[in-house]
């Protein structure tokens, strides 16, 4: 792209055509990477100390969680003698920030005098504009336990030229190893539920396992494995400097045997050495329904969530906005959600780490309480020259080990992120769009396999969903392409969604909402626009990035396959009814209410029926 570029300069002419290209690279940005990860924004490893004997800052309360809270706010005073309005304020953790920790990698280099970054900061005069004139301000943080103890600094030169003026006392959890952020997932097969957890207890200190039960009869416990990864598993920058946090331990236990529809309880437990026992809240979750059973069913998806801080911290980023709405939307409807799919771009954290901790904090109440699905996407798999599909550095050196290690997903690898899960009359075949899907590939053998292994008489809803767009999108980058899809998205896919009837496909990567006609060929195969019936012919398209990450432009024209767009944040309800009426609704994040929706009525046979080329070889033979 840098040579075509240099080429245009050259030629006065071709002004117009540069634009062009700019505008290209802008959208394409915007759209691919979604802003800047804030904590970028810190040049961390030019800082230096400036420490001034006039300044200080203090934190208080000094121990938290002491009623067994995972979460607190704290308070932290500061004054300097020369303030401005780019001091800022850095929380850390571990407490211990300076370079001791962390010896330069090559000795000839200079060492930094802080080496990792900070995990969320504000600005000095954010709760008050007095600041620069008195030197004196307060602002307060939400802490959440991350297995270490917290360091607060004061900076003055902004964030690209830090000079520490003043550090904090120490402040930390009562129990920083506490069992903490439960997050649920189905297993391999439909009565199996897994729950995935993360604790500062590794198995030589303590055996993590899951107490459960049916709701009020009796309690069972089951074992629970347990990972972490180090430092150089990460594959580069930031994820292998300034953004390495250590992610504590990552324990998965597997919940058998489960009654279809039943309500379970369940607490996370460590004993350790002594015999003593460390547990969590006592949560609960309703078992998946038996694959083909007729009961109401309810799903939701999106993607490219991402996460914001709810005390304000790294605001001025304006990073993913929409993240906090989306989450208490779903909040506030949970006793109306059986299951969740979040496909792809999760935290947004791009190699700084304690933003997973963050991320699965905030979604907490959702990941306890169903089933919390996730696909893989460019942010969370994408490192040059690491086998993922597109050369990009949008996983920061995370190189899918994070999402991989941090949340469970019944694949037979999960490096390589594409899995199939039945819910009663659904059948889901999530794909990952970070590896090769085309004809040929490992896993084009597993989507076409994935498609035909669907019972359509037990389970009519047959739903496919991947991270970017391989489908239909009018993003304006796409249409600049001239391709309204990813290269070669459809190219391999589309035959398999025809043959096999796929209801609808959907898509994140694209932050915005657009669902389109059912499709065959690349033609809308009815003019009908909520109510559809009878024979299955056509599959529907809908992108449903617009989970939380900074919003996508669309084109200017509309195609004739786009029937509704929305440039907002919202997610998409599915809900089954029975095995002949599905109903499809997208609802604003803003507000929970319903901005589009559709329904399909048909029986068994209208999936059976002939279509266009797809029909099943006949004989005349009697
Ligand atoms: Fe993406």
């Amino acid at each position: 792209m840098a040579k075509s570029l240099l080429l245009l300069l050259g030629d006065s002419s071709s002004l117009t055509s540069l634009a062009a290209v700019l505008l290209v690279l802008s959208v394409r940005i915007a759209s691919a990477v979604g802003g800047e990860q804030p904590l970028s924004k810190i040049a961390i490893r030019d800082a230096v100390y400036v420490l001034h004997e006039n300044a200080s800052i203090r934190a208080h309360p000094l121990i938290l969680g002491l009623k067994g809270e995972d979460t607190e706010w704290v308070a932290v005073d500061f004054e300097s003698p020369a303030p401005a309005e780019d001091d800022w304020v850095a929380v850390f953790s571990p407490a211990n920030f300076n370079s001791s920790t962390c010896p330069p990698i090559d000795p000839r280099q200079h060492a930094p005098f802080i080496c990792s970054a900070p995990i969320k900061y504000k600005f000095a005069n954010e709760s008050s504009s007095y600041y620069t004139k008195t030197g004196n301000a307060s602002l307060e943080f939400q802490l959440i336990n991350q297995r270490s103890d917290f360091s607060f600094a004061l900076f003055s030169g902004g964030l690209s030229n830090p000079k520490l003026v003043a550090v904090s006392n120490i402040i930390n959890f009562a129990n920083p190893k506490a069992p903490l952020y439960p997050r649920l997932s189905q297993g391999k097969s439909w009565d199996e539920m897994t729950v995935t957890w993360t604790s500062g207890y590794n198995i030589d200190e303590a055996t993590p396992f899951v107490e459960w039960g049916v709701k009020e009869q009796t309690q069972t416990r089951s074992p629970a494995g347990t990972l972490t990864f180090q430092q150089n598993s990460m594959c580069g920058p930031p994820a292998r400097t300034v953004g390495w946090r250590d992610p504590g331990f990552i324990h998965t236990s597997f919940l058998k045997d489960l009654w279809p529809n039943a309500k379970y309880t369940y607490r996370l437990g460590h004993r350790l050495a002594n015999n003593s026992y460390v547990w969590s809240k006592l949560y609960s979750f309703k078992s998946s329904p038996f694959p083909g059973q007729d009961s109401l069913q309810r799903v939701v998806i999106f993607g490219d969530m991402g996460k914001a801080e709810r005390d304000g911290s790294n605001e001025y980023n304006n990073y993913q906005p929409g993240s906090l709405n989306t989450t208490d939307q779903l909040i506030k409807d949970l006793d109306n959600i059986d299951i969740v799919f979040h496909i792809g771009d999760i935290t947004y954290a791009n190699g700084y780490i304690s933003q997973w901790d963050q991320f699965t904090s905030m979604i907490e109440p959702i990941a306890s309480t169903v089933p919390y699905m996730i696909a893989s996407g460019n942010h969370e798999r994408d490192t040059p020259g690491t086998g993922s599909f597109y050369d990009t550095n949008d996983s920061g050196g995370e190189c899918g080990v994070l999402a991989e290690t941090m949340f469970y997903v019944p694949a037979e690898n999960r490096a390589k992120f594409w899995y199939s899960t039945d819910y009663g009359m659904f059948h889901f075949c999530i794909g990952d769009s970070e590896h090769d899907w085309r004809e040929g590939s490992e896993q084009y053998r597993f989507i076409e396999n994935c498609f035909a292994t669907a019972d359509r008489q037990k389970q009519p809803w047959l739903i496919f969903a991947v991270h970017r767009v391989l489908g239909y999108s009018s993003l304006a980058y796409y249409s600049l392409m001239g391709s309204f899809e990813e290269p070669m998205g459809r190219d391999s896919l589309q035959k398999l969604w025809q043959k096999y009837k796929v209801d609808i496909a959907f898509y994140g990567h694209v932050h915005n909402y657009e669902r389109t006609c059912p499709i065959y060929q690349n033609q809308c195969v009815n003019s009908e626009k909520s109510h559809y019936s009878g024979t299955v012919n056509g599959t529907i398209h809908v992108v449903v990035g617009g989970g939380g990450c900074k919003l996508s432009y669309f084109s200017e024209s509309q195609p004739i396959w786009s029937l509704y767009r929305d440039f907002d944040y919202g997610f998409v309800k599915l809900t089954a009814f029975n095995h002949s009426s599905l109903l499809f609704e997208y609802k604003k994040s803003r507000d929970g209410k319903v901005y589009d929706s559709f329904t399909i009525s048909r029986d068994y046979r209208d999936v059976l029926a002939c279509v266009h080329d797809g029909c099943e070889p006949t004989t005349l033979a009697s």
